[in-house]
Formats: structure tokens, sequence, C-alpha cells
């Protein structure tokens, strides 16, 4: 009888044992791959678009393995700060317009889920609050120009991506990658900093939380959390996307752009969000710059041929690592091989005053100040009214806030009163930096495209409003790194066929591994 009941026990177990087995590898399986064997892990907006008009896959099914990644990684990622409680529905709506072969229904967004960061407005029950507390129950006027895009075309809002607060406009002292309510976004490469202050958008494209991603530049803010963390980011030409609605720094190097895992992934987003805004007029002026027919049909894989690359080997930020060195210059010679004409060793005339001075800190310092209180006062309410009031509330709130982090930028903001002499001076010096340096180089060369290592041509691509993109380039030592192209504005059907060529060419990213709690 003890034997039997041994026995029964450990059939008992066995039955359990097995049964879990089967749970994980059930799981396993629905979390990459549906019944019918299409992968939703890593397939680009092209790939989607396939599957959904053979009916191997529907909007619905998407969010859910969306939901589902979110849910196991981004405890311990922080890419995603809400979820839009509306996701599934607006899932279910793109499928049923599918099915009826609604206008639009069968490309670009249509259906395909993005996920925009906490800084750009969405009138729904997401909120928008630039990572901060301060920002928590501030009623949005109207969606921002981009997101009104997005819908038009039948994206589905997945929800918002965490940020450095403020896109890192607070405190100096705050690590890159958090927010007050995101809390500290992890690299799923190194779980290390994601640099940002568009993180939460790279690091979620990045681990598959998502399909697309919207982030932001002012400085850097597309281009470097796009490089450290392995996907393509496109800083578009200021104006060609619209800022209405975004939390601001400056009008003047403020810009909207989509960070994904390919460049035709965003080359698709891209040419959803560019486009006239009333409420930003900059984008009547750069509209001149929108080709007809959108941006897809730049990715040509041998968009390289032909092209004058001019080679700036901005190492200042870096030091001097041979091996970053090496491959670049490797990544040199495939640029050379597949038809593109280098010149090398070029230098930026006014780089030394580009670094030198602080022209860019004091423009962005009073700007922000204006822009922001701009912003406060256009919205239906808000806990905070003016940057004074943001300020004040941080102090309040020295737990919720990290006050220890401190607000040394926005301390400095607040003290100044609009376009005073040295103002005056600080914008003449930028014009004057980028028209002496970065245009004389490019028109004296006759180039297309400037290529540089990682993302520290981002200080010359900001201050001009110029275009760049990132496209993977590498790990070393398992941390990413990526290539930047940058040109003139209104350079993107360009540098997204360089771009694309390249990535074509070498084809570096490789997914991060699965992260989840450990428990
Ligand atoms: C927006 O913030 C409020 C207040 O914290 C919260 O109750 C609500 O769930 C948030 N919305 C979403 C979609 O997370
Ligand atoms: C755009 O320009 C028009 C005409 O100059 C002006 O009336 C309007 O207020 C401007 N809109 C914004 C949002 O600045
Ligand atoms: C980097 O260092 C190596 C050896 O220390 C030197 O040969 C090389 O010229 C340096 N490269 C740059 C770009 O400074
Ligand atoms: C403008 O640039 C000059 C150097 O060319 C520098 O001496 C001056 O301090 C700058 N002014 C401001 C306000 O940034």
């Amino acid at each position: 009888m003890c034997g039997a009941l041994m026995a029964s026990a450990s059939r008992f177990y066995f039955y359990q044992f097995l049964s879990i087995i089967l749970l994980v590898a059930f799981l396993a399986r629905e979390s990459t791959t549906l019944a019918n064997g299409f992968s939703i892990k890593e397939a680009t907006v092209h790939e989607l678009q396939l599957a959904f008009q053979r009916n191997q896959l529907t909007s619905r099914q998407l969010v859910e393995f969306y939901l589902n990644q979110i849910k196991i990684q981004n405890p311990v990622l922080k890419g995603v700060l809400e979820v839009n409680p509306d996701a599934l529905a607006q899932a279910d709506r793109a499928d049923q317009e599918r099915r009826t072969k609604a206008p639009g229904s069968l490309s670009g967004l249509h259906g395909i889920p993005i996920l925009v960061k906490d800084n750009i407005a969405t009138k729904d029950k997401l909120n928008t609050t630039a990572g901060s507390f301060a920002l928590l129950g501030s009623v949005m006027p109207r969606d921002a120009g981009v997101v009104t895009n997005l819908r038009k075309a039948g994206a589905i809002i997945l929800g918002k991506a965490t940020l450095s607060e403020w896109s890192h406009y607070r405190s100096s002292k705050a690590p890159l990658g958090w927010s007050a309510r995101g809390g500290q976004g992890k690299n799923p490469y190194t779980l290390d900093e994601p640099c940002g202050s568009s993180s939460g958008s790279a690091i979620s494209v990045a681990a598959n939380l998502v399909t697309v991603s919207l982030g932001t530049e002012t400085h850097g803010s597309i281009l470097c959390p796009s490089s450290m963390n392995s996907v393509v980011g496109i800083k578009p030409t200021v104006g060609l996307t619209s800022r209405a609605g975004v939390v601001p720094i400056s009008l003047r190097q403020d810009t909207v752009g989509p960070i994904c895992r390919t460049v035709s992934d965003a080359a698709y987003v891209l040419e959803t969000i560019a486009g006239i805004d009333t409420y930003d007029n900059a984008t009547i002026e750069a509209s001149k710059y929108i080709p007809k027919g959108g941006y897809a049909q730049f990715l040509k894989k041998d968009g390289l041929r032909g092209k004058r690359l001019g080679v700036v080997r901005l190492f200042y930020e870096f030091g001097n690592d041979t091996l970053l060195d090496e491959t670049f210059n490797l990544h040199l010679k495939t640029l050379r091989q597949r038809g593109a004409v280098l010149v090398d060793n070029l230098k930026i005339d006014t780089i030394d005053e580009i670094i030198g001075y602080r022209s860019e800190e004091i423009s962005l310092s009073f700007e922000f100040k204006l822009s922001l209180n701009e912003y406060l006062k256009d919205l239906v309410a808000s806990p905070v009214k003016s940057l004074a009031d943001v300020i004040a509330f941080n102090k309040e709130h020295p737990k919720l806030e990290k006050i220890e982090y401190g607000q040394d930028i926005m301390l400095q903001a607040e003290k100044t009163n609009g376009i005073e002499e040295a103002q005056k001076q600080a914008l003449l010096n930028l014009t004057r930096w980028s028209q002496d340096g970065f245009e004389k180089l490019m028109k004296i060369n006759e180039l297309d495209a400037v290529v540089t290592p990682f993302f520290s041509f981002s200080d010359i691509l900001a201050i001009g409003g110029y275009p760049g993109v990132n496209v993977p380039a590498g790990y070393e030592k398992g941390v990413p790194f990526g290539i930047c192209f940058g040109g003139l504005k209104g350079s993107e059907p360009k540098l997204i066929e360089i771009a694309y060529s390249f990535e074509q060419a070498t084809l570096i990213r490789k997914p991060p591994p699965l992260r989840k709690l450990e428990v």
C-alpha cells in the first residue's frame, strides 16, 4: 500500500512536471511564433503588412504579443511608462477595417503598434508628463501633430515610452534614462544605462516590446540611445515633423523622429509623421523637403553607388579606441565597395569654437523657459503653469522627484529674461558656426553626406537643425555602437538611401537576450 501510494504520488508529480514542461514550451512558442509559423519577434513593418494581407496575422495578435513581452521584460528594462488601455480596441478596429478593405488599410502603419516618448501629447487615457510627477494630471488640448498623423494612418498607439526626465533638461546630475515616473531605463544588451533622452523608445524597439517608436531630439536624444541600443534612429531636419504638442526645449533645435529596428521601418514612420501642421509654422517652410511619394522609395540596396561621403573622425568625446577605429575603417571599406566615393579626414573649421564656447547652452536656456511656459499655458489643465511652478514642485516633492539629483539646468533657465545681448550673440555664433563649418565643408567637398562613428556628430547636427541617421555598426565587448550619417537640411532621401544600403550590406543588428526578473 505504501508502495502504491508512492507510485501514484510519483506518477502525479510526473504528470504535474510534464504539464509544466508543456506549459513552458507552449508559452515559449506563443511568445515568439504563432500557430501558423509566423514569427512576430523582429518582424518589420513590411513583413507585418504582408502577413496581414495573407491572413497570417491580426493586429490583435500583434498587440497581445507586445503586451505579453512588456509584462515579461518591462519590469527589468523599464522602457514603457504607460500602456494604452485602448490598444486592443484600436487593434480590433484596424482588423475590421482591413477585412472591409477600407482605404489605406493595407499599407504603411495601418494596424501597426507604436510607442511614443512621454513628452509627446496624446489626448486619450494616456498621460503626457515628460516623466515628471509635476505634469501628472495635465490635460492636453489635442493630440500632438505627429500623433494626429499616426492616428490618420491607422497606427495603434500602444503606449508611452520612458525617457530621461524633461528630456534631460532638469539636472545635469540625473542619470540618463531616469525619470521620477518611469524609474531607471536599462539597456537590454548591457543592463546598464541606455543613454537618452529617448531611452525608452530605443530600449523598447530593441527588446521587441513594440514594432516602432517615436523619439525626440534637441541634442543627441535620438542618435545616442539609438547607437547605444543597437537600433536605427532618424533625427529629421528641424520642422520636417511637427513639434506641436511636444514638451519643448527649443523650437530652433527640437525635432521628432522614428526609432526602429530597421531603416525601412524608420522610413515608413517618417513618411507618416512628416508634413504641415498649422500648430507648428516651421512645418510650412520645411514641407518643401518632403518628396512626392514618401520616403520608402529611397530604400534602395544600391543607394551608396555614386554618393560622395565626407569622413569626419570625431573621437573627442570618446578618447582613442583602436578597436572601434578598426571597425569604423572596415565599414568605410564597405561603403567604398558599395560604390561610395570617400573624402577622408575632414575637419569642421569651427569645431573648436563649437566645443569651446557655451553659445548652445546660453541659447537653449532662454529658449526653454519661453517655450515651456508657452506649452504649459496651452494645456487645458495642469498642476504647474510655469517653469517656476515646476521648480517649486520639485522642491515640494523631494522624495517623489529625487531632489538629490538637483535641478541646476532648470534653475539656470529660470534666471533668463528672453533675448538679451548675450543671447543674441550666442544665436549669431551658432548660425555662423554652422555656415562656416558644416555647410562650408559639405559645399567645398561637394558631399552628399558625412559619415562619423557613434553619435559624436550630433553636436554639429543639433545647432544647425540638420538631419542624421544612426545605423547599428557593431558590438564591442557586448556594448552596441552605431555609425552616423548626417547631411544638409532636407537631405533625408539621400540619407535613407545611404543608411539602407549600408544596413543591407552589413546586417549587423542582433536582438538582445530576453530580460526578465530573477525569481
Ligand atoms: C494616468 O495617470 C493616472 C494618475 O496616476 C493613473 O490613474 C492612470 O492610470 C494613468 N493612465 C494610464 C493609461 O496609465
Ligand atoms: C503661424 O503663422 C500665422 C501667420 O503668420 C500666425 O497667424 C499664427 O499665429 C502662427 N501660428 C503659430 C502656432 O505660431
Ligand atoms: C590612437 O592611438 C594609436 C596608438 O596609441 C595611434 O597610433 C593612433 O594614431 C591614435 N589615433 C588617433 C585617431 O588619435
Ligand atoms: C560667441 O563666440 C565667440 C568666439 O567666436 C566667443 O568669444 C563668445 O563668448 C561667444 N558668445 C556667446 C554669447 O556665446
